[in-house]
């Protein structure tokens, strides 16, 4: 049979999809194979779960069908409700259908999702699973007093021992993942960074009535913060203080993206993002690259590292960084060493749109009124990839646009 060259590319498209499943298993696609679970389906995508559980193994997920997904939704939970409720769903351990029904001693308790993104405090991650008499498999939150009313019904898939997907008769009945989470207009991020290491930045974000406004304004459509720790931004803060206004503010801008972004998302996007501060022709963006479990963020001159997460609560994530980092834009790097061979060009994340704010004029073209030869704060400077990549990077990010997949099916061509 003669593959047609549409076919042959085809091909390529559909290969370079599955393939960015890293462990093989998509739980999207394999739900999707039950019409029955749909919601639940459409709603592990939506939180972003689906990610979570891709880039996993030795879990289980409990799905429940859309009966009774309708009652959950009934009481019109916010997005990240649903997320807390779906999450205590994803047993951190392998439960085939023959190891539910031979569970030593008749019980376990097994971690869940939602312990894992600390937003369960105590035992309330806790998934307790116990045989009862009948040869029946029975489900409970481990906060639920003992009550056990959640039954095993049937595997739906089983990927041993990398995945399995089950179904259980209903939601499971916890009031701390079923709690209402704040509005995210009423979360005050300055607070949260305050708290939680980078009062520092926060300080200085409050003390900017324009950057301060163009975060608030981004936090209902979707935004995401990587704030410098205070050791490493109280060091940086003379270099701040030395920007002119509009430095100020691009400066401040570029430490947070207008669009959601899971650590998962992260880890399995590598590419160039744009900033709140991205504005026309002043880029001011910063490349993500992953190295297995560490995300790092890269600008010319600068390469930092995120070290924690202050808060993941769609549409709103927080995370910390170790170092400043530096956005071209406004500080010139050291002189450049021998070019090394280019590395292999990556796929670009999806690149969001500048954030949508009231804009100041055009920062000056780089550096004449700005500390422009002052060297990165750990003096590293190499950083090939962010000029010798940008052709290919940039032709891939303008593709993105018309689909992600496209992009890697030429890449791989
Ligand atoms: C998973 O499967 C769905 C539906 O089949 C597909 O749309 C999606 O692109 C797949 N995701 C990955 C990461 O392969
Ligand atoms: C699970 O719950 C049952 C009933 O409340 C209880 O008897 C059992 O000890 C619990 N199992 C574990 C491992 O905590
Ligand atoms: C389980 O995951 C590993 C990679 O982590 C993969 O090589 C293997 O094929 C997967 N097994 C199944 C049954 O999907
Ligand atoms: C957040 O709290 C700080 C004081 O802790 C306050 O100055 C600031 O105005 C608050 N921000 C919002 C958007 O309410
Ligand atoms: C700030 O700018 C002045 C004048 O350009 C320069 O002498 C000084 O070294 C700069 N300070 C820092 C911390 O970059």
């Amino acid at each position: 049979m003669q593959l047609s060259p549409l076919s042959f590319f085809l091909f390529l498209l559909f290969s370079a999809t599955t393939l960015t499943s890293t462990n093989g298993h998509n739980i999207t696609h394999i739900l999707a194979g039950h019409p029955d679970f749909s919601t639940f389906n459409h709603y592990l995508t939506l939180t972003h779960l689906a990610a979570e559980i891709n880039s996993r193994t030795t879990i289980t997920v409990c799905a429940v069908d859309n009966a009774a997904m309708n009652t959950l939704l009934s009481k019109h939970p916010s997005i990240a409700t649903v997320k807390n409720v779906l999450s205590l769903h994803v047993l951190l351990d392998y439960f085939g259908a023959k190891k539910l029904h031979q569970i030593r001693d008749g019980s376990a308790l097994a971690a869940t999702m939602f312990q894992a993104t600390g937003s369960a405090p105590g035992s309330s991650g806790f998934v307790n699973i116990t045989d009862v008499k009948g040869g029946k498999v029975a489900f409970g939150p481990q906060d639920n007093d003992g009550t056990l009313d959640v039954y095993f019904v049937k595997p739906l898939q089983e990927l041993p021992y990398n995945l399995s997907v089950i179904q259980i008769s209903k939601v499971l009945p916890s009031e701390v993942a079923a709690a209402p989470t704040p509005e995210p207009s009423a979360m005050n991020i300055t607070d949260i960074m305050s708290a939680h290491g980078c009062k520092v930045f926060a300080d200085t974000l409050l003390a900017n009535p324009e950057a301060s406004k163009t975060y608030q304004e981004n936090i209902e459509g979707g935004l995401t913060v990587f704030c410098p720790l205070d050791d490493p931004f109280k060091t940086f803060l003379p270099k701040f203080k030395n920007l002119t206004a509009a430095g100020k503010v691009s400066f401040l801008e570029f430490f947070g993206v207008p669009i959601y972004q899971s650590l998962s998302m992260l880890k399995s996007n590598n590419g160039v993002m744009n900033t709140l501060a991205t504005d026309g022709a002043n880029k001011f963006d910063f490349e993500v690259q992953n190295d297995g479990e560490e995300v790092t963020l890269k600008t010319r001159s600068v390469t930092a590292k995120i070290t924690g997460t202050l808060i993941d609560e769609q549409p709103v994530a927080i995370y910390t960084l170790d170092k400043v980092l530096l956005p071209k834009e406004l500080f010139k790097a050291a002189p450049r060493p021998a070019p090394a061979p280019a590395p292999a060009p990556e796929v670009a994340a999806d690149a969001p749109k500048p954030g949508k704010h009231s804009k100041k004029q055009p920062v000056a073209d780089a550096p004449s009124d700005s500390p422009a030869d002052a060297p990165a704060d750990d003096g590293v400077v190499a950083d090939q990839t962010d000029d010798d990549n940008a052709g290919v990077r940039m032709g891939c990010g303008k593709l993105v646009a018309a689909g992600l997949s496209l992009c890697l099916g030429l890449l791989l061509l």
